[in-house]
């Protein structure tokens, strides 16, 4: 089956920088289509130069994150996500079943090993996985016994209902099909709850598929890019907080 890899993505210094290094990835990757959805109320010029060079099946999709969500503390990417959702079943609607494909949520500054296409691919309904350097700890993971989840390896949030990061897990379009309401919510969802919520409407833990060896492999990493000061992007020289090196940006 195809894999869609729904990537929200936003303007910052970093961006080019980010999206570059994950087609280096998905290039690698056989029938992966890329959807990138920029956070912004048109596509910006630079990702759509990128996209007409990055040498894989790309859909490029846009939609502006409401300004009173752009805070500390709130989720994020939450309209792009949905929009990729949007995008697929809209795709779909048409085409009589079955529809193979399996997709996953890419976010643009996460660390993705090749081996995780390969055990997501056999997803059937929604499959789950351990994500480092995430969760307060070196890693996340689902507990396995006899092949099933039975709870939550993670240094925060114990309780959520499933504590796992975007990066942890894959769904088949067939779920995502059949479940046509099932999307992303602003309302009431709490931070570091996106996935649990999302997942909550069309799965449960007793259903998950674990995978990379009954979750006791780390194929993906949380990484995150450090950013920038400001200083560092408008002066030529090298700024005194933290030693950069001033414009090259
Ligand atoms: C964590 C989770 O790993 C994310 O999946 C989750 O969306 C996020 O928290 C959250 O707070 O909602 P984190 O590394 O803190 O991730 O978040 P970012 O990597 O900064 O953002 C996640 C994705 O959203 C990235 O692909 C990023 O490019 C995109 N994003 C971020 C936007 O589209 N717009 C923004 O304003 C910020
Ligand atoms: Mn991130």
């Amino acid at each position: 089956p195809p894999i869609y890899a729904i990537t929200p993505t936003y303007s910052r210094p970093v961006q080019k920088a980010e999206l570059t290094r994950l087609a280096n990835t998905f290039r690698q990757v056989a029938r992966l289509h890329w959807v990138l959805v920029e956070d912004a109320a048109r596509r910006s010029e630079l990702v759509s130069r990128f996209v007409a060079r990055a040498g894989l099946p790309c859909t490029h999709l846009h939609v502006p994150t409401p300004r009173r969500y752009k805070r500390p503390g709130l989720p994020r990417a939450t309209e792009q996500r949905n929009a990729g959702l949007a995008w697929l079943r809209q795709r779909h609607q048409q085409l009589p079943p079955p529809q193979p494909g399996v997709l996953f949520f890419a976010d643009d500054d996460n660390t993705y090993s090749l081996e995780l296409f390969e055990e997501m691919r056999t997803t059937r309904k929604v499959s789950v996985w351990p994500v480092g350097l995430v969760g307060g700890r070196r890693y996340e993971r689902p507990v396995v016994e006899n092949g099933k989840v039975v709870g939550w390896y993670t240094g925060w949030r114990a309780d959520r209902p499933f504590a796992i990061d975007m990066a942890g897990f894959a769904v088949s379009l067939q779920v995502i099909l059949s479940n046509p309401k099932a999307v992303f919510k602003r309302r009431g969802s709490q931070p570091g709850m996106q996935e649990s919520d999302f997942l909550k409407q069309i799965t449960t833990v007793e259903e998950l598929e674990p995978k990379a060896d009954n979750c006791t492999k780390v194929l993906v990493w949380h990484t995150r890019t450090e950013k920038l000061c400001a200083e560092s992007l408008t002066r030529r020289a090298s700024c005194p907080s933290c030693h950069c090196i001033g414009g090259l940006a």
